[in-house]
């Protein structure tokens, strides 16, 4: 057996290799003699000597396959060598997915702020992605409708904010670190929204932090990420872990403002949501919010990605049609 795989792998020429196969697997050649002669052993012997003529028969094959490939690609029709001198074959370079070009830059915008990434699992338990978030159980994103529940009592993250409190848990403070993620909500999927997206989760604690630092952060990664012709706005918000909490909105990059499809007609879209770091969690992973604050956010990548890369779909991002995502190389 051992000298049938050997003759395989150094036959040098398709002709060689045709000899090969039609030796031990051609109609009259060694296999296919070893399988008439099964019929003259015990019934144990022959389901054991079946099994293992089988298998060397397809470890043989697949064997011959590949080295057919192998000198079909690598040989000058009619010759018996590979020739060296041969220039190599241009397969084309793969490109970057658009989600993945933004959170290679945001990390490098953030970087240079002295950010960190950070990350957390994608099965979460309701502590991190809810309780020690502040959010009481009786919030309608608990409801089976809005969150994807599992049989062990775990769901999947709807948010990256609880890899805020899987770090805060795990370091003392100050904290600066970015977390980028795949989150999961029970949304129905259109043009805009997805039941799988990606978040980049924000996290600033340190002495006397306010929300004049987070207007300036938000407002330096926007001209980072979208030009310096992007305008920022904060708008009053509510979310259960900060406390003010503002969404932040850039200038919609497609129309520069004047109104499309993808802004809705508004000029602007919904980038991120934000705020300052709740006492109540800075308290529940062992924070002293008199010593300690902090500001927070998390945004969008596909929102950001949309509008830098002039996505009108979101669902172009998880189709992986290569020339959608050739086409932003
Ligand atoms: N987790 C929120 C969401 O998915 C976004 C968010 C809001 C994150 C405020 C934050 C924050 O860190 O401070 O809608």
């Amino acid at each position: 057996m051992e000298k049938a795989l050997e003759e395989a792998r150094n036959a040098g020429t398709l002709q060689d290799l045709e000899r090969v196969r039609a030796a031990y697997l051609g109609r009259s050649g060694l296999i296919s003699e070893i399988m008439k002669s099964l019929g003259r052993l015990a019934r144990e012997e022959r389901a054991e000597a079946g099994r293992a003529a089988n298998a060397f028969k397809d470890s043989l094959g697949k064997l011959i396959e590949e080295r057919r490939a192998a000198l079909q690609a690598g040989m000058p029709a009619g010759s018996g060598f590979f020739d060296y001198t041969l220039p190599g074959r241009w397969r084309g370079l793969g490109s970057k997915h658009p989600v993945s070009a933004v959170i290679e830059e945001a990390a490098r915008i953030f970087g240079k702020l002295g950010f960190t990434v950070a990350e957390g699992p994608d099965v979460e338990t309701a502590y991190h992605n809810f309780e020690a978030l502040n959010t009481p159980s009786h919030h309608p994103s608990l409801s089976p409708s809005d969150t994807f529940w599992l049989d062990t009592g775990e769901l999947l993250r709807t948010q990256t904010s609880p890899v805020q409190i899987r770090v805060m848990e795990s370091r003392k403070p100050p904290v600066r670190v970015i977390t980028p993620g795949r989150c999961y909500r029970r949304d129905t999927t259109d043009a805009t929204h997805s039941a799988n997206f990606h978040q980049i989760e924000g996290l600033y604690v340190d002495q006397k932090v306010s929300l004049a630092d987070l207007k300036g952060v938000m407002a330096y990664f926007a001209r980072e990420m979208m030009g310096p012709k992007v305008a920022v706005r904060f708008r009053p918000h509510f979310f259960p872990f900060t406390e003010p909490s503002v969404e932040c909105d850039f200038s919609c990059h497609i129309c520069g403002g004047s109104g499309c499809r993808v802004c809705k007609n508004s000029g602007w879209i919904e980038i991120a949501g934000a705020g300052m770091v709740d006492p109540r969690v800075l308290r529940t992973v062992g924070y002293d919010p008199e010593i300690w604050s902090g500001y927070a956010f998390g945004m969008g990548i596909e929102r950001i990605a949309m509008i830098r890369f002039g996505i009108k779909d979101i669902r172009m991002f998880y189709e992986n049609d290569i020339r959608f995502l050739e086409s932003l190389a």
